[in-house]
């Protein structure tokens, strides 16, 4: 009996909510700041992709600041309360001494929208490719201004304690970084401090080694593991992938519309309803990056290529699949997602009656 009881409370945890999403940055430009209509077209196309295989109903941010300003909330916290988007949110951790804007903005955010806020925040990333940029290959690639552990950990500390007392006291605070630095065994210390790994992971940018597309599936493999075998049993989110759909050759991996569908077929139709996953990406938007990775045009729920994942890839069915009836396609997805959420909540109350009968 007691043996069935661990068996199953074991699945239970395995049955917790999964997050797909997107990478959304703060800016178009370095002079032009996305605002809250921004963010929310983007989160209702996110949701209303064609052929999507399950909803795209969660966005990560690199900052909690809305830019151009001192410390004021990001306006896509008020996007994603309008468009029901469960949000990884960001610290931006390189350039500065202290995270106390950061800090200071979230807090705004969860004085002004207390539980609206809290029930769609799935974790807290205290920076983002920090220690890749520091690393031999960041420079090498003039990726730009990075930290150290020795930044990074206090301020996953000073995170930690700003957000003692307030309702996001409980949330997972983690850190975002390329496999490399992770596996880096300078940075261990980071992992120490975690309660995740986010894994930034491109196939295209391993020009070091054969990084054809014929190759990608067996290199994120090979390198998602390595981040794995260093995580201590830590959950490992896959933050940022992708592969681009037009741009310079990188090694022997190339730009294309062909290689980024395969690329979302073996990895995208892989983790996505098993892993969390945010994409990289819906929209881009910085125009200094030669690279071009949206998965469709100017916000259009019409994709570049056709989202549907393989029959036996086990990811979740395609969903907006009706495109006569655009509107009712989205309502089907809202009843389709509360029944989920109903399955959930049982799936919850039985794992929590489990663990009271060990
Ligand atoms: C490993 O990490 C340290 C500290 O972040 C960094 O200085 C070093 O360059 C990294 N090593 C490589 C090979 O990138
Ligand atoms: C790229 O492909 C060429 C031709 O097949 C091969 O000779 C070369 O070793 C590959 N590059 C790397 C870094 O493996
Ligand atoms: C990655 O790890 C999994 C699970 O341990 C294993 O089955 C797989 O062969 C590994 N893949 C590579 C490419 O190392
Ligand atoms: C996408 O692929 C699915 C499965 O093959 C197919 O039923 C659907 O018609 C395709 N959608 C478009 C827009 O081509
Ligand atoms: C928001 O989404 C969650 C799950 O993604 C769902 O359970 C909930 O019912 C949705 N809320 C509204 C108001 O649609």
């Amino acid at each position: 009996m007691r043996l069935l009881l661990l068996f199953t409370l074991a699945s239970c945890v395995s049955a917790q909510k999964i997050y797909q999403g997107f990478n959304t940055g703060a800016f178009f430009t370095s002079s032009k700041p996305k605002a809250q209509s921004d963010f929310e077209a983007e989160f209702n196309t996110a949701q209303s992709l064609h052929y999507s295989p399950g909803v795209f109903s969660s966005a990560r941010l690199y900052t909690c600041i809305q830019a151009g300003t001192t410390n004021t909330p990001i306006e896509a916290f008020q996007a994603a309360i309008n468009t029901n988007t469960s949000l990884l949110l960001g610290i931006w951790c390189s350039g500065t001494t202290s995270i106390d804007n950061e800090i200071a903005a979230l807090k705004s955010a969860i004085d002004k929208f207390g539980t609206k806020l809290k029930d769609l925040v799935v974790g807290l990333s205290v920076g983002s490719e920090d220690l890749y940029r520091l690393s031999k290959s960041g420079i090498e690639n003039k990726a730009g201004v990075g930290a150290g552990p020795s930044t990074i950990i206090p301020f996953i500390q000073s995170a930690r304690s700003g957000l003692a007392g307030t309702i996001l006291s409980s949330i997972p605070i983690g850190h975002v970084d390329s496999w490399s630095a992770w596996s880096n065994t300078s940075n261990s210390a980071v992992i120490n401090e975690v309660d995740f790994l986010g894994m930034d992971l491109y196939p295209y940018y391993e020009k070091d080694i054969d990084n054809r597309i014929e190759n990608a599936e067996q290199i994120f493999e090979k390198l998602h593991n390595k981040t794995t075998a260093v995580a201590g049993g830590k959950p490992v989110w896959i933050t940022e992938t992708g592969w681009p759909v037009s741009g310079p050759v990188s090694g022997n991996a190339t730009a294309s519309v062909d290689n980024a569908r395969t690329f979302w077929d073996i990895i995208a139709c892989k983790y996505l309803g098993r892993n969390n996953v945010w994409w990289y990406t819906l929209r881009d938007a910085d125009p200094s990056i030669a690279e071009k990775f949206a998965i469709s045009k100017d916000l259009s729920a019409d994709t570049t290529f056709n989202l549907t994942c393989p029959a036996a890839s086990g990811a979740p069915a395609s969903v907006n699949t009706d495109l006569s009836k655009g509107v009712q396609s989205t309502k089907k997805n809202a009843a389709m997602r509360s029944v989920e959420e109903m399955g959930y909540t049982a799936v919850f109350v039985l794992c929590g009656v489990m663990g009271f009968l060990l």
